[in-house]
């Protein structure tokens, strides 16, 4: 499936952050989201087993875009293209680094975490970002005081956000999704509990 950088905020209303230790279990967790009525997932590029396991996703399950996560140099983003990623994601910008995902062109959500940082992304037209670290940069309040002066720009906060806090984030009107790791814990998947991430997503589909 197709999707413009704005898109990558509709995808759902959660998006599950994963750091896979074994590609093995991409699949399996995977339609295990999409069981649960998620319809995304960014694998990041922190373990040896991120690109694979984004081949994997990408190859043989449906209903579900897969984003390639903790893109942080140059290069990273064509290889991730070529796994197969929908989407980009990074934690935050350097021009290097942007200059680099705007030559690959696939749609991405870069990081930011400060209002001159929205307003560089702004400036290169891109209206739809990652806050990042959100809890730790100001959480909601700090987001709420951005769509006064920065109307135009949409955010997916994530970096700290779970079942308790991630509906204040989706109330506000420049949220489009949260993203965080809290439906695929470390328990589960070391257990290989697909029924628990299957329960875990259903309950984040329906925060909103
Ligand atoms: C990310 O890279 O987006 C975060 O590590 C996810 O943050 P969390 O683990 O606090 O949900």
């Amino acid at each position: 499936m197709d999707v413009k950088a704005a898109e990558v905020l509709e995808l759902s209303p959660v998006v599950p952050v994963v750091a896979l230790d074994d590609a093995e279990q991409a699949v399996d967790l995977a339609r295990a989201l999409v069981r649960g009525g998620i319809g995304t997932i960014e694998v990041t590029l922190r373990t040896p087993a991120g690109l694979p396991a984004i081949e994997r996703i990408a190859a043989e399950v449906e209903d579900i875009v897969v984003g390639a996560g903790t893109i942080t140099e140059p290069g990273q983003a064509a290889r991730a293209a070529g796994a197969g990623a929908g989407y980009l994601v990074t934690p935050g910008g350097t021009d290097r680094l942007l200059d680099d995902l705007d030559e690959v062109g696939l749609p991405y959500l870069a990081g930011i975490s400060t209002v001159s940082e929205a307003m560089r992304l702004a400036e290169r037209g891109v209206s739809a970002m990652k806050f990042f670290p959100a809890e730790a940069s100001g959480g909601v309040p700090y987001l709420q005081s951005l769509s006064g002066p920065l109307p135009g720009l949409r955010f997916c906060p994530t970096g700290g956000i779970g079942p308790d806090n991630a509906r204040d984030y989706l109330a506000l009107s420049n949220v489009g999704c949260v993203g965080g790791s809290w439906i695929t814990p470390k328990r589960l998947l070391a257990a290989g509990d697909w029924g628990g991430v299957e329960a875990l997503a259903r309950e984040a589909a329906a925060l909103r």
